[in-house]
């Protein structure tokens, strides 16, 4: 006679038997009560810790996987096997061949059914959860912590923090999606064996965004007309004194109903189909733009011998349609220069302006080499304290002015400058602008070197893409007017 009993005590004494199956139920029922309780706390409450996260999706899911798979393989495959693989049979013929058992069978398929449904529902949301935690910025973040830390910074101070890691780098279709993984995994890979370069060296070609990334947002077709920006700044002066520059940028619009393209997004307007070709790694020097507006023949602009340098790095030339990130590179890994850096924390009033030679002094100290940020920490603090010592010794180097400006100072760095990824001040450049003598931002092509056929260049008139109003004017009178003064 056998019944449900002898078919536990078959298995039971099967899984004795097979040390796979029997290190397999040790893992399933030491953690799944842990696994259960925190996919539990997850729907009910919402986990929002980290290392909480990654241990039950990470660790807890795949061992119980591991651990049942062990039994299933170790009672069905290794000792024991033919006891637990032939007790199932005639076990199973007996009750399905007989009408009085058949009736205990059904009661028996509808618990596994049951004991079924509710492993796949959990594994369902395991996985499911596990896939969504791997895609949040945390995971991407905090996981390769030393390595992404300059750009989780950048990325946490800039316009775009709400906007998670994955949704730009590896938003768009699915063949991007299996190439970022790919690359995703390759990069695991290399930080484990430490053979990542420091900085890590731009740009990364699977981590380009796609236009279609910003376009899910952003539509440079829809907003029209130029932009008045006024940009503070400090003189490195006793006082600091506050200047402003006025500037009427020409950002325009990539053309849409009565709107024909102009201004900076005019390089990226559908009728346009700007293809530009680089040659060398790093994607910056352009030697050729080809484009065609509208219904007009198509215009190509390249520099001197453009196709002799094409020729010779055959191998690195890449010719593409000119995108967003062409110059908006820095949408959110975006660092400042230091100079930049000391006037925001002075215009936020981190640092106090009313320290004498405060911009001159912190400008200074956040420009020395330093090998850590905890270095950087301690010598800025003494450096800064250590120069008003000896110059001003009317302030007290304990004064809360001057500790707020020492820790107003220490954040300019902490946020910018990260030694231990290698990455400087100057180490990566933003692409809008005049960027720097070896990455020359909008100057790449507006160079006045990248001529046509007639020998005509790329304009670089200032005035094609802005209007200065005011230059470092501690009082400009355009500003007067136009706040009504
Ligand atoms: C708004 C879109 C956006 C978001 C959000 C974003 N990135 Fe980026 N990321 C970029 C762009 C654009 C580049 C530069 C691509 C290029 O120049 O080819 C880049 C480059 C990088 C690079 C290469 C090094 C560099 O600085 O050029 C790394 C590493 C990186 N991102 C990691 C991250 C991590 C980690 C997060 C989340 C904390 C993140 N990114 C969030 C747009 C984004
Ligand atoms: C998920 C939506 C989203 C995506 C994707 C996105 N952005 Fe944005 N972006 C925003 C929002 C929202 C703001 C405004 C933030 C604010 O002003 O606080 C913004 C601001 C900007 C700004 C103005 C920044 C400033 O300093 O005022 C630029 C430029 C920009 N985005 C470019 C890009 C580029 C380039 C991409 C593609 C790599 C991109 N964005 C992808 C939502 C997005
Ligand atoms: C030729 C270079 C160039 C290209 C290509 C380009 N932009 Fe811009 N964009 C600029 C400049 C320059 C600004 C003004 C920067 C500033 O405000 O300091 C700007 C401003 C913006 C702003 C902020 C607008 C505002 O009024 O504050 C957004 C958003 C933006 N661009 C999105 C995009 C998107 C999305 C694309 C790709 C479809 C794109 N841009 C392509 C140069 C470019
Ligand atoms: C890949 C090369 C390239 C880059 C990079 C580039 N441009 Fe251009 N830009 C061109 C070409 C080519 C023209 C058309 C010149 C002509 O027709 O004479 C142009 C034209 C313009 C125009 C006039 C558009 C109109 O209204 O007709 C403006 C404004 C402009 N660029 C601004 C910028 C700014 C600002 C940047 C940097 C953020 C920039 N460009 C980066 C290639 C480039
Ligand atoms: C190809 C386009 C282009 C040309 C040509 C150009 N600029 Fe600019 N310039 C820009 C852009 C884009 C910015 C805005 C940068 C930003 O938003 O940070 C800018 C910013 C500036 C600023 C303000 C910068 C600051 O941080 O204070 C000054 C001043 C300036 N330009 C002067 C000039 C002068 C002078 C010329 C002519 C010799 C010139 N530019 C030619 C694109 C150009």
């Amino acid at each position: 006679m056998k019944n449900l009993s002898d078919l536990i005590a078959t298995f039971a004494n099967g899984i004795a038997h097979s040390r796979a199956a029997l290190i397999g139920a040790l893992i399933v029922t030491s953690i799944f009560p842990f696994l259960l309780g925190a996919v539990l706390y997850d729907i009910i409450w919402d986990m929002r810790n980290t290392y909480f996260a990654a241990l039950s999706y990470l660790v807890l899911g795949p061992m119980v996987l591991i651990g049942l798979s062990l039994i299933f393989v170790g009672l069905f495959f290794f000792r024991g096997k033919e006891d637990v693989r032939l007790f199932t049979l005639t076990y199973l013929r007996d009750y399905f061949t007989n009408p009085d058992r058949f009736y205990r069978m059904r009661k028996l398929l509808f618990v596994f059914v049951f004991i079924s449904c509710t492993m796949f529902c959990i594994f369902g949301i395991v996985t499911y959860r596990s896939y969504t935690y791997m895609n949040t910025t945390s995971f991407c973040a905090t996981f390769c912590h030393m390595v992404m830390e300059p750009q989780r910074v950048a990325h946490s101070n800039s316009p775009h923090s709400q906007v998670s890691c994955v949704q730009c780098h590896l938003g768009g279709n699915a063949k991007w999606f299996e190439k970022a993984k790919i690359s995703g995994l390759q990069q695991v890979v290399s930080v484990l064996g430490h053979s990542y370069s420091r900085p890590i060296k731009t740009p990364i070609h699977h981590l380009r965004p796609d236009r279609s990334v910003c376009e899910e947002c952003h539509r440079p077709g829809q907003f029209h007309g130029d932009k008045l920006e006024v940009m503070e700044r400090f003189r490195p002066d006793e006082q600091n004194t506050s200047v402003k520059t006025v500037i009427l940028l020409k950002v325009g619009s990539a053309g849409d109903r009565s709107f024909s393209p102009n201004g900076y997004h005019w390089h990226i307007a559908p009728e346009n189909r700007m293809l530009i070709t680089t040659t060398g790694p790093d994607e910056r020097e352009i030697v050729m733009v080809k484009f065609k507006e509208s219904t007009d023949p198509e215009k190509v602009f390249m520099v001197k011998d453009a196709d002799k340098l094409i020729a010779k790095n055959s191998e690195q030339v890449i010719t593409r349609e000119m995108d967003c990130i062409d110059c908006h590179n820095r949408p959110t890994h975006n660092y400042l220069s230091a100079s930049q850096a000391i006037d925001m924390k002075l215009l936020n009033g981190e640092i106090p302006r009313e320290i004498p030679f405060i911009k001159r002094q912190a400008l200074e100290v956040v420009n020395e080499p330093y090998f850590s940020q905890q270095e950087a920490m301690v010598k800025i603090a003494a450096g800064l304290r250590s120069w008003y010592r000896q110059n001003r010794p009317e302030i007290d180097v304990n004064d809360d002015l001057l500790c707020q400006a020492i820790i107003g100072t220490q954040n300019a760095y902490r946020e910018n400058v990260f030694p231990a990824m290698k990455v400087g001040w100057d180490t990566y450049i933003d692409h809008i602008g005049h960027g720097e003598e070896f990455d020359r931002g909008c100057f790449r092509c507006h160079d006045g070197k990248h001529l046509n056929s007639k020998g005509e260049a790329i304009s670089n008139d200032c005035n094609t893409c802005h209007v200065i109003l005011a230059k470092d004017d501690p009082n400009p009178e355009i500003l007067q007017k136009i706040e009504g003064r």
